[in-house]
């Protein structure tokens, strides 16, 4: 199976890296030897038909900056749009930083994709949080595999369980800590921390956008709730259809007054009639009330009552974690190894 993969950060670093430690066992236990034909950073490509060397990919990423410098196969300023275009892949692998004012240039590079007739990966909420089922509905016009499970809650498969708790009941509402930043924030006041060394900490974790205030004023969260309502509720919603607050606000001296009651401030995402994001204080006691980066997320079943969801929500290997999960889906349903049985399984959304 033939990858591009589109951004050379954190994110794709960890998946370059996973996919050498697990080299003998996703052969063996799944078919799948992948080849990555083509990886792309800000400043360039490396691009090989029969496959990058993959240990050398990391190696120069890491000491010269970009794959561009990669021997033989190195392109200086060869940008991801030439790459989609001119190189055959299975699937691009999207994952470079969120932009959640356009969504580009993700938004044009998973469109590009889907033109040339790519399945798409990708763990970019941008896109996805401002165009509705814009690319949901490019994907099955063009009978493609779109997953973005990574989109929310990171290695913890939220979308995918949402997907699954649908087949049989319906989920009529929900409510999570979708931002692994904030939390951390708010678990590190709740320790003594100020906001400026919890924010530091949380950068220096790779928790952070690369813009922090995303983090901090909601926006991300609010993106993740949009991509998980339509999922769910199979809306057309996007991002400014969010009432949200952030956790601008949120005091040390806050914090520790609602500990003397036995609460803790979580900023929490409501999906339904009034989708919103705000904190809220909550009794320590309540599944929402998780600690450092994690995430969590409790589905209101109409029949099977709540079911609840957590994990950890941000972080480079995580995230990784995830995007193999979808890529390993898109082979399986390919006709790759253990092949999934699931029929049912919509090409678009994230049923495992
Ligand atoms: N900045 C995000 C967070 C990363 O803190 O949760 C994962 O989407």
């Amino acid at each position: 199976m033939k990858l591009i993969l589109l951004g050379c950060g954190t994110v794709n670093l960890s998946l370059l890296e996973i996919l050498l430690e697990r080299r003998l066992d996703l052969s063996a236990r799944h078919g799948f030897r992948p080849k990555i034909v083509a990886a792309v950073d800000s400043r360039g490509a490396a691009v090989s038909p029969n496959g990058l060397d993959i240990e050398e990919l990391i190696r120069v990423k890491k000491s010269k900056g970009s794959v561009a410098q990669t021997g033989s196969s190195g392109r200086v300023g060869m940008n991801a749009l030439d790459v989609i275009s001119t190189v055959d892949a299975d699937i691009v692998v999207e994952a470079i930083p969120t932009n959640l004012k356009t969504g580009e240039p993700s938004l044009s590079y998973v469109k590009r994709a889907m033109e040339t007739g790519k399945h798409v990966v990708t763990a970019n909420k941008g896109p996805l949080a401002l165009t509705a089922d814009l690319l949901p509905g490019l994907a099955n016009r063009k009978e493609l595999f779109f997953r973005f499970s990574g989109a929310v809650g990171g290695g913890t498969p939220i979308l995918d369980l949402a997907a699954r708790c649908s087949l049989g009941d319906r989920i009529v509402g929900f409510q999570g800590v979708f931002n692994g930043t904030t939390n951390y924030i708010l678990s590190e006041l709740e320790a003594g921390l100020t906001f400026e060394a919890a924010l530091k900490a949380a950068k220096e974790r790779g928790y952070t956008e690369t813009d922090p205030l995303i983090d901090i004023r909601g926006l991300d969260s609010a993106s993740k709730l949009v991509i998980l309502s339509n999922a769910v509720f199979d809306t057309r919603m996007k991002l400014e259809n969010v009432k949200v607050k952030g956790i601008q606000g949120v005091t040390r001296a806050r914090v520790a007054h609602a500990a003397t009651r036995g609460r803790v401030i979580r900023l929490i995402a409501s999906g339904g009639n009034a989708p919103a994001v705000a904190p809220m204080e909550i009794p320590r006691e309540s599944p929402l009330a998780v600690n450092s980066a994690m995430n969590v997320v409790t589905f209101e079943l109409e029949h099977s009552g709540s079911i609840t969801i957590s994990g950890k929500g941000a972080g480079g290997r995580e995230t990784a974690g995830a995007l193999l999960r979808d890529i390993l889906t898109i082979h399986a349903k390919l006709g790759g190894f253990n092949a999934s049985r699931d029929e049912t399984a919509p090409r678009v959304a994230t049923v495992v």
